[in-house]
């Protein structure tokens, strides 16, 4: 008949050796577990604090120029481009962005976002009829971007403008939509609402 072994009691140094294996592992556990909160927490605060952000970052809502005065003549609506200054290095030719300049006499000026105020479509400027009309779903826009007809519930978006060492230039930087809650809590003039 085989004998038991006898139970050997484990030495200090064997229980110090299993507590210290034991802690250090607990220990990269929880570093791990950091390190994945801090992973998933940055872009989730990163997103909740955008709307405060933003509104700093560089180039959101300045001024842009479109040219000369003399570039839109009196009487005339004509379209012009400027660089979004909101954009990253990386959008390219993405940043040109296209607005319609009307030119109503003297320094009065009306600065159009190119999108229709329904869905977003490029309205186009027909001079014969003095008509705005966007091509998606027939709506159509008065000379002073009030609405005429068509699905769009309002007329088209305005940038504000200023005249300066013969340059016309606008605050840009927001993309057209009826709300403006950036604006307003940078204390700003919606750019594109009217
Ligand atoms: S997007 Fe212009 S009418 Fe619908």
């Amino acid at each position: 008949m085989a004998t038991k072994p006898a139970l050997v009691p484990p030495t200090d140094a064997t229980t110090d050796s299993t507590i210290s294996r034991r802690g250090f592992f607990m220990k990269l556990g929880i570093l791990f577990n950091a390190l994945a909160a801090t992973v998933v927490a940055v872009p989730m605060v990163g997103f909740l604090l955008s709307s405060i952000t933003r509104g700093r970052a560089n180039g959101y809502l300045s001024w842009v120029s479109l040219g000369k005065v003399s570039q839109f003549p009196e009487g005339e609506t004509r379209l012009a481009t400027f660089q979004n200054p909101s954009v990253m290095p990386t959008d390219g030719k993405t940043a040109d962005t296209a607005c319609w300049v009307r030119h109503v006499a003297g320094e009065q000026f009306q600065v159009f976002a190119v999108n229709c105020a329904h869905l977003g479509c490029p309205v186009r400027w027909f001079p014969q009829s003095g008509l705005f009309m966007c091509p998606c779903h027939g709506g159509v826009y008065y000379q002073d971007g009030s609405r005429a007809s068509g699905p769009p519930e309002r007329g088209l978006f305005e940038y504000p403008y200023k005249i300066e060492n013969g340059l016309i230039t606008i605050h840009a930087g927001e993309l057209p939509t009826p709300g403006a809650p950036i604006a307003e809590l940078t204390g700003e003039r919606p750019p594109c609402a009217s």
